[in-house]
This record gives C-alpha cells, structure tokens and sequence, in this order.
C-alpha cells in the first residue's frame, strides 16, 4: 500500500534532514507517493507566498504531511510559524502535539502531549493605545472544555497503551481560571480510568523534575504554551533537540496527521551537512506507526538508537540508519 504524503522541506536545515528521513523510510521498504509543496520563509520571500487556503484543502486527501523546518531571518519573526506552522494545526484541527522522549542513560522514556489548538496561541488579546505612555496590551489563553477533554481522553488512552501513569502539569495555584477548568476535566475524565494512576505537577516543579527525577513521568499532558517550553526542556535533557521528534495529530483521522521533528531551520548551520536528521528521520517513524507501518516504525527507532549510528555529518547519519533498517 502506497501512502500519498505531503512533503515540506522549508528553509534551512528542513530540506536536508527530510532527504534523509524519505531515504531511510525507503530503506525501510515503505511506499511514498511524496508531494512536494514549496513553502516556507524562502518562498515568501519570492512572492509573498505563505499557506494559500486551497492548499490545505488540497491537504486534506493526503495521508500525512512530513515537515521539515519554516522560518527564515530575513521574514519578519514569527509571520511564517504562525502563517504556515499555526495555520496547519488549527486548520487540521491537529489538536494533540505529541513528543515522546527516550533517552536510556538518563532514566527518560517519557511523552509529552501538548494541547495544539488553543491557549496562548489562539491570538485571543490585543492593544489599546499603542505606542502611548498608557498603552495596553492583553494576551489571552483560551482554553474550552471540549478541547481540554479531548486531549484529556487522548492522553488517558496513551497512558493505557503505556505505564498507565498520567501527569496533568499546569500552574493552578496561579491560572485560578484555566487551572480549574484542566483541573476539573483531567478528575473527571480520570473516574473512567480506573487503572490509570494520575499525578499533578505545577509546571516550575516539573522543570525540575525533568532534570532530577524524570523517571517518575510516563504520559505528561499539559496546555499549549506549558508544552511549548517544557519539550525544549525535554530536549535538552533526553539528548539534545537533534533528537527531538513530534507528531501533530487528528486522532480522529478526518484528516492528515503532521509529523515534524521538534528543532527550527537553524538557518547558522544550514547546507553544512552538520544537522543531526535523527529528529526528522523519528518524526518519520512517528508518521509510519500512525499509518499502520508499526514494523518499519520499530526498526527505525531501533536503529536510531544504535551505536553506529553516532557518525558525524547529515547524510553519514541518514545511511548509517538506512543501512540498519534495510
Ligand atoms: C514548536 C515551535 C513552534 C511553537 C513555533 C515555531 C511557532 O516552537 O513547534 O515547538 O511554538 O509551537
Ligand atoms: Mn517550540
């Protein structure tokens, strides 16, 4: 069965660790009818280009979307994550990020699910007065009960299929009002998971904990913005961000799934053949298990967790893996 996926190389190291994610992914004998889509901080700055409406609809026959990386220097910050990157989850309704980390030798083998709709990043908020002495300026967090749920359940669910541990992180004691609404529906959603055993963090404590203790943590759910940071966080100390692999799913699959590795563009070491792919080529093996390739998907994990494979170099890493899959 030949899967039709929507390819998005990007800007900066984007193109280059998603050669090497498609390279392994066909070493590892699955068929993709790759769709290549020029998007991204470069082609913006050709003709103004960000993610025209008909493209996502267009989008929407596709199995999957495989993303490399989107952001240039010279595009004002934050017009392309937001145009493209922010588009796509809402559009998608994408609304679980899901990021696993796995790193043996500092006790890790954890999952970070991210709330991907709403919070921060829903753009609720404004100014009054601006550029006066008395300026304003709001930024809400939205936060609806039917998106908190859902990605409430999905996480439950995840902690089935896993150590059937659950932590909900937020920061209640502060968030009198988001707090109480994760609070609440994380409680009532847990009554139905008897066999699921659920902790509570505030999200400082559990910065800490990621560094000291992060055995305790099995599935971890958490709102938009608290995910954002802490799987930087997560990053950091289960390997470096080279490593850092996503899934920006629709459980519901009434659309396609986007897989991306954590890290941006990178655009200081890019066309250096430097970038660790190792991010991309795992988002990759994300994409694969959620398509029904859960064989190819392990042996890929499996390789990128070998030895030989700690080379030097963007293409060095990228056959190193394929030749442990093939
Ligand atoms: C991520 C990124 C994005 C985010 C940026 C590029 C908008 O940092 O995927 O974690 O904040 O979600
Ligand atoms: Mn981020």
């Amino acid at each position: 069965m030949t899967h039709r996926i929507g390819i998005i190389g990007g800007d900066g190291i984007g193109p280059d660790v998603i050669a090497e994610g498609l390279k392994v992914i066909g070493a590892a004998g699955v068929e993709l009818e790759a769709v290549d889509y020029d998007l991204g901080g470069a082609r913006y700055g050709r003709d103004g280009t960000v993610l025209p409406d008909e493209v996502i609809e267009e989008w929407r026959s596709l199995d999957a979307l495989y993303l490399g990386a989107v952001g240039t220097p010279e595009v004002p910050p934050g017009l392309i994550e937001r145009g493209l990157l922010l588009k796509m989850r809402f559009a998608l309704d994408l609304y679980v990020n899901l990021r696993p980390f796995v790193y043996p030798a500092g006790g890790i083998d954890f999952r970070v699910v991210r709330e991907n709709t709403e919070g921060a990043y829903a753009g609720e908020g404004g100014f009054l007065r601006r550029g006066t002495p008395h300026e304003i300026a709001t930024q809400g967090s939205v936060n609806t009960r039917h998106g908190v749920e859902r990605v409430i359940r999905y996480s439950f669910d995840l902690a089935m299929a896993s150590r059937r541990h659950l932590t909900l992180v937020h920061k209640t004691n502060v968030l009198t009002f988001s707090g109480d609404l994760w609070d609440r529906t994380f409680n009532e959603v847990a009554a139905e998971y008897p066999d699921v055993e659920t902790a509570y963090n505030h999200v400082d404590a559990a910065c800490i904990y990621f560094v000291q203790s992060p055995e305790r943590y099995d599935v971890i759910v958490t709102d938009n913005l608290f995910g954002d940071i802490l799987t930087d966080l997560g990053g950091a100390v289960s390997g470096g961000i080279g490593l850092a692999s996503s899934a920006n799913l629709n459980p519901e699959r009434t659309g396609p799934s986007m897989f991306e590795p954590v890290h941006g563009s990178a655009p200081d070491i890019a066309g250096q053949g430097l970038a660790n792919p190792k991010a991309a080529i795992l988002s990759g093996a994300m994409m694969l298990d959620f398509l029904g390739e859960s064989e190819a998907a392990a042996s890929i994990q499996r390789a990128c967790a070998d030895p030989t494979t700690d080379v030097e170099g963007t293409t060095a890493i990228g056959d190193a893996v394929a030749a442990l899959v093939s």
